[in-house]
């Protein structure tokens, strides 16, 4: 294997650090970042994931709150809930866990989240404002992707990176956060014709298709980076990502595990997206 390793849960511990720092900081004026995040329901990936989300912030020092809801709970009284968030001072960032059970419509509770607290960056008022450049909230895992490439001093500016997956929560965002970086973004997905050799033009090799060690050595140009958003559970338990790790590391020059990539960036950026938040409402 010739690549380098890019180490998520250092570079997530780094920037935690960094979050601790600033809370602190923010206490001694009186303020504590605050998370309220809402379960409705007993999956159980989601249960592992709203654990490690107030984990987190015990961890940070922000408050938080969790309010698990049962599966039959009605869409008005989820939206019922975001509202009563909506309007509580100590609550700077709201997060609905998805996927949400059948009978609730998805865009409708999105949509229902103020955009100030919207710490997923999945409202579209959040959506347009990265479009058009502004400061916005970003959606949390592509915004780690952007990280991990700075926090390794790979700079997109300039470079090529090709995005595999068109997702509105990864493909899109991410695409759109590289062209903002400087970089320029082939957008790529299941009808792209000849997709390795497309792949095989990227600097920047961003994956994120849900399928299991699809881009393999010859996908990757020598020497470029490769970063794996995928999550994909084996038949034998073992996590894998859309990246065959071991044959493309012969190729890329730097390359994100799974798990321990892309994965422990994701509620970092959600903390520093709700300290962010709370930063703003406090002026
Ligand atoms: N379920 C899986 N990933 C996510 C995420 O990033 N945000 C929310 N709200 N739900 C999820």
């Amino acid at each position: 294997m010739s690549a380098q390793i890019i180490d998520g849960k250092k570079i997530s511990d780094e920037i935690r650090e960094e979050i601790r720092r600033e809370t602190a900081a923010l206490k001694e004026r009186g303020v504590q970042p605050g998370l309220a995040v809402v379960l409705v329901g007993e999956d159980p990936a989601s249960q592992v994931y709203v654990r490690n989300k107030a984990k987190a912030c015990e961890d940070l020092g922000f408050y938080s709150e969790v309010h698990r809801l049962p599966a039959e709970t009605s869409q008005s009284e989820l939206l019922g809930m975001i509202d009563r968030l909506n309007r509580q001072g100590n609550i700077n960032g709201i997060l609905v866990q998805l996927p949400l059970p059948k009978h609730i419509e998805e865009k409708a509770v999105i949509d229902a989240i103020s955009v100030e607290k919207d710490v997923d960056g999945f409202h579209p008022v959040s959506v347009g404002n990265l479009m058009i450049g502004d400061d916005s909230l970003l959606p949390c895992t592509p915004a780690g992707v952007i990280e991990l490439l700075k926090r390794t001093g790979q700079s997109p500016s300039g470079k090529h990176a090709v995005v595999i997956g068109r997702s509105n929560i990864v493909g899109k965002p991410v695409s759109m956060l590289l062209l903002r970086e400087n970089a320029t973004v082939t957008m790529t997905h299941s009808r792209t014709p000849d997709l390795p050799k497309v792949a095989r033009q990227a600097d920047i090799l961003v994956v994120a298709v849900g399928v299991a060690k699809l881009v393999k050595r010859d996908w990757v140009k020598p020497g470029a980076v490769v970063i794996d958003v995928g999550m994909n559970r084996l038949p034998d338990g073992k996590l894998c990502g859309d990246v065959d790790f071991g044959d493309a590391a012969e190729a890329a020059g730097w390359i994100t595990p799974v798990p321990g990539g892309v994965g422990p960036m994701t509620i970092t950026m959600l903390m520093s997206n709700t300290l962010k938040a709370a930063k703003r409402a406090n002026g």
